[in-house]
């Protein structure tokens, strides 16, 4: 599909994923995007979801809006993390359906696998069982999006995609130690450490989970890739093919900052799923995506747009 002079709404928009995804749809010269933020249309609404959809008509859906945070943020609202995100995409997918969006461009989340799972993990895998208890609830959510939209294209040939995506990074994160994943985590963590020449940074688990992670740039140009390319409502993996442990992530992220002190594990806290890595090859073979970004580059950037935002403020 051409892009080109069509009018797109982006959910999330303004979030993390969505800044630099707004950034690079505009390359494509697009007639117009809307992008349009949670105050003016809550999308666990219907009326606003109609609403939205009814005023803009739009030709290219990106539903990249979620309720969205790390292990701790999903530990204690699994409600919120349920219903917001299992709203979210019915109602988007459905008025995207009834307003005859000619594209329709689902994000999901490496959240909706089993816990155990083959590495590396094809989409195959995706029923074999009940995601990882902490995250259950969001990714149970995230998944129910993928089923709509396989159903919708059956019954009223709805041309939606469904994209899986491993964790994220990349400027613009959330960096804190209550709502964040855990790149944004550690980063916040040890830069405080070292500005207030802490000797001791405690990080949660005993560091042997290994993750998967897709610097920011990457994770849009699959969506843009997935918007033109894609023409199936299967779901497909987007990952970068690096799997790294939590340990040597702290390493690579102290060691970057300039962090000295040590490093403890607090094995009271959970470890989250014990392994991710992504088999990603449908996504090269059907829409042409291959991750660019190594991870020391990706997170060599993301401290130095860090750092200098921290700079700025004070
Ligand atoms: N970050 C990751 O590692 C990761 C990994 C895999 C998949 N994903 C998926 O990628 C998408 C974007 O995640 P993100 O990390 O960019 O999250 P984020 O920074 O928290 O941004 C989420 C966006 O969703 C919007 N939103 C939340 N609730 C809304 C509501 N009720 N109505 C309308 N908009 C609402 C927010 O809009 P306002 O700012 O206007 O409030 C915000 O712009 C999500 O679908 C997430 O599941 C993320």
């Amino acid at each position: 599909m051409d892009i080109k002079d069509k009018k797109i709404l982006v959910t999330g928009g303004h979030g993390f994923l969505g800044k630099p995804l707004l950034k690079r749809l505009w390359l494509e010269e697009p007639l117009d995007i809307i992008a349009p933020r949670s105050s003016e249309y809550d999308l666990t609404k219907e009326n606003d979801v109609k609403k939205l959809l009814e005023k803009n008509k739009p030709d290219i859906v990106i539903h990249a809006a979620g309720r969205v945070g790390g292990i701790e943020y999903n530990r204690k609202n699994p409600a919120t993390a349920y219903y917001e995100n299992v709203m979210m995409g019915t109602l988007m997918v459905h008025y995207s359906h009834i307003y005859k969006v000619e594209k329709f461009v689902g994000i999901g989340s490496v959240c909706a696998y089993p816990k155990i799972v083959p590495i590396p993990t094809k989409e195959e895998c995706l029923w074999d069982g009940y995601p990882e208890e902490t995250n259950g609830p969001y990714g149970v959510a995230k998944k129910m999006m993928g089923v709509q939209i396989e159903a919708y294209r059956k019954q009223y040939k709805f041309d939606g995609v469904y994209l899986l995506q491993v964790n994220l990074y990349g400027p613009n994160d959330h960096f804190n130690d209550k709502d964040s994943h855990v790149i944004g985590a550690m980063i916040y963590k040890f830069y405080n450490a070292n500005k207030n020449n802490d000797k001791k940074v405690v990080l949660w688990g005993d560091g042997s989970p290994t993750r998967e992670f897709l610097y920011v740039d990457d994770a849009t140009r699959a969506i843009v890739l997935a918007t033109k390319n894609l023409e199936t409502s299967e779901p497909i993996n987007i990952g970068s093919g690096e799997e790294i442990s939590i340990k040597q992530l702290a390493e690579i992220i102290s060691k970057e900052i300039g962090y000295e002190g040590e490093i403890v594990w607090d094995r009271t806290k959970p470890n989250g799923q014990p392994r991710r890595l992504f088999d990603s090859t449908k996504a090269e073979k059907l829409m042409g995506f291959k991750a660019q970004t190594k991870f020391k580059d990706g997170i060599k950037k993301t401290i130095e747009w860090y750092n200098k935002k921290c700079d700025e403020n004070e």
